[in-house]
Formats: structure tokens, C-alpha cells, sequence
């Protein structure tokens, strides 16, 4: 069987992943009356995962999100890539590492269970040089997080900058409007009307996008306004964390009251690209639902969009003997754990 799934469980979450694209097929998360729930977007055939263009669950890289003009230079050699999304390249080409078969094992460590995920993309694969060596963790803590690392070394000077795509949905109704949403950004960047960054940091103080205090998903995506609009009638925009030197520091926070879920955001990433599904809308997904837009948001943590073209944005290269770590916590709170969870954190 050329697709195959992996499963791991631990501190009242259980999680489905596809040797295809590491796409996290499911999200379990163990509510207060004990039942599991499905808290990520997905579709229910591999297959599907190849033409719907959505990235559901998967890990988008080389570089996540866009490049450009579809090019970059390096030692002042100049690259291109293809141009996958208007004259732009999107999430790591046409056969990205959404689309790559990773080799995946079962593994575990002090107080997580999880799985180990890796694949080689080759020397100029999609037009990036090097051989760039990919390992994912997808750990399952005690105390109910979903710990994802990413750990990549390349034998020539390159570009690195993975996320994981991931929709959430805490509640399972058919849109996230009852959802709540804080993010810790003061600024963002704002993009033309490609999506692209125009290079400018812009303070989120009175646009739709100051998430600073919380506020309802619904109240905002249904006020709209130009910078949504502009953006595909949602929210899809670069925050900038308040990072630090590879430290993990809190990103965002979802919650839905209804379903008694919260879930935390923490990254050592500079930035969190907030999706608000704006292009899910009549997409088939898993169960057979058609999706509806809004129906679900991706907290897509990573590096600032177009960073190889914008010298002032935080540097995406990666040289050879060096290791690219990131990491990037869903922590969940609401969840009932089995009573042999371990010990917590
Ligand atoms: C990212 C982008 C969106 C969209 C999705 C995939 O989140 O920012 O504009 O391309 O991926 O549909």
C-alpha cells in the first residue's frame, strides 16, 4: 500500500497521520464527558488530499507560504521556482512536502507518546538547492499537547521554513463563528493583492486584525471590511510573535465555549500565518461534508512570508553543518486525560 496511516495516543489526545504529506488526518481531543472529538478539517481518501489544493493537515516546506515572483538568490546565484500560485510560488512548489511520501515510526520519550517522520528532498527538488534531510516529531505530551519539531540539515546553503496546515474546528459545527480567537502580535505584514507581503510592518491597532485581547471569530468575519476583503473575505495574514532566540513563546489561543475546548499556540517562529479557510468553500470533506468557508482556521506558525526577497525580514537560510530546529505547541485544556496519562508536566 503505497498511503498508509499511523496513529499514536497519549494524555487524552490521539492523533491519525499519513505517510503522505505527514498530513494529520485527525485530531482527537478526549472532552469532559470522556469522548473523543475530531478537531482538524480533512478529507476521507489520500487521494483527495492531492487535488484539493487546500493543504489540509499537511506540512507545507520546503518554505511555507510565498516566494515572490517565484525566485530567490543565494551567494548570488538565482533560483526559481515554480510559479504555483499566480506568478508566486505557494508552500513549497507543485510537489511539495505536502505531497512527499515520509517515511514514518512509532516512537517515545519522557512523559510523550508520538510519531517520527522524515523524507530527503533532493538537491534541487522544486528548484531549491541542496540535499535537505527532514525529520518531523509529532509527540503527544502527558499533559495534553501536540508537540511538533522540525529538525532539517542541507549539504549546500539553503532555504528552510516548514509549517504544519492543519484547519482547526473545536467545536465540529459547520463554521468556527462561535470560536474565540487572542494572538499575541502587535504587527503584522501587510500583503498585495497576490497575498504577497508588500515589505511594510503595520500595527494591528484599529483593523479587524488586533486579536490582542480575544475576540469572537464570528464578530469578526462577518463585519469583513477592505483589509479582509482584500485577503479573500477572511483573515489571511502574517503576525509577527514576539520571538525570542529560539525560545518557545505563546503564539495565539482558540477556544470554543460550546464545546468546553481551548487550545494554545506556543512557537519558537516569528510569525503565525492566521487562515481563516476562505477558500474551503464547497471543498468535500471527511464523512462526506462539504465544507463551508470559515469552517475552519489554520495558526500556521512560521517564518514572515517572501523572507528571501525581503533582506529586513528574519532570514530563512540554512547552511550547511547547521541544524534547523523550530517548534511549535497545540496545547489543549478542557480535555479528560485517562487516569494512567503518566506523569504531568
Ligand atoms: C495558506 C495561504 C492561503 C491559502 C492556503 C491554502 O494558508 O496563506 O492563502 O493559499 O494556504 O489554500
Amino acid at each position: 500500500m503505497k498511503y498508509q496511516s499511523f496513529e499514536a495516543e497519549n494524555g487524552g489526545l490521539k492523533i491519525k497521520v499519513l505517510n503522505l504529506g505527514g498530513i494529520i488526518t485527525n485530531l482527537y481531543v478526549k472532552n469532559a464527558a470522556g469522548r473523543y472529538i475530531d478537531v482538524v478539517l480533512g478529507h476521507d481518501k489520500p487521494e483527495e488530499y492531492l487535488k484539493s489544493g487546500c493543504y489540509f493537515g499537511a506540512i507545507a516546506g520546503r518554505v511555507a507560504n510565498r516566494i515572490g515572483s517565484a525566485a530567490f538568490t543565494i551567494d548570488g546565484r538565482k533560483y526559481r521556482l515554480a510559479k504555483n500560485d499566480g506568478k508566486n510560488s505557494l508552500h513549497g512548489g507543485i510537489k511539495g512536502f505536502d505531497k512527499k511520501i515520509w517515511a514514518v515510526e512509532n516512537c517515545s520519550g519522557d512523559g510523550w507518546k508520538g510519531l517520527r517522520l522524515s523524507v530527503l528532498s533532493p538537491d534541487m527538488e522544486e528548484g531549491y538547492p541542496g540535499n535537505l534531510d527532514m525529520t518531523v516529531y509529532y509527540k503527544l505530551t502527558d499533559d495534553s499537547e501536540l508537540v511538533i519539531e522540525y529538525i532539517a540539515f542541507s549539504d549546500k546553503p539553503t532555504l528552510c521554513a516548514p509549517t504544519q496546515h492543519s484547519y482547526f474546528n473545536l467545536s465540529g459545527a459547520e463554521d468556527i463563528y462561535s470560536h474565540t480567537l487572542q494572538v499575541e502580535a502587535d504587527f503584522f505584514t501587510p500583503s498585495d493583492a497576490a497575498l504577497l507581503p508588500t515589505g511594510e510592518v503595520s500595527s494591528v491597532k484599529n483593523t479587524p486584525l488586533d486579536f490582542r485581547k480575544g475576540k469572537s471569530l464570528g464578530d469578526v468575519l462577518k463585519a469583513g471590511g477592505a483589509l479582509l476583503e482584500a485577503a479573500g473575505g477572511g483573515i489571511d495574514h502574517n503576525f509577527i510573535l514576539r520571538a525570542d532566540k529560539g525560545k518557545l513563546v505563546k503564539a495565539a489561543t482558540l477556544a470554543d465555549k460550546s464545546a468546553g475546548i481551548e487550545m494554545q499556540v506556543f512557537t519558537t517562529a516569528p510569525g503565525i500565518q492566521v487562515y481563516s479557510g476562505n477558500f474551503i468553500g464547497g471543498k468535500r470533506g471527511k464523512g462526506g461534508k462539504t465544507y463551508k468557508k470559515h469552517g475552519g482556521i489554520c495558526l500556521e506558525t512560521q517564518f514572515w512570508p517572501d523572507a528571501p526577497n525581503k533582506p529586513h525580514f528574519p532570514s530563512i537560510r540554512l547552511n550547511p553543518n547547521e541544524q534547523f530546529y523550530s517548534a511549535t505547541v497545540y496545547k489543549f485544556k478542557g480535555v479528560k486525560k485517562s487516569e494512567k496519562a503518566g506523569k504531568q508536566a
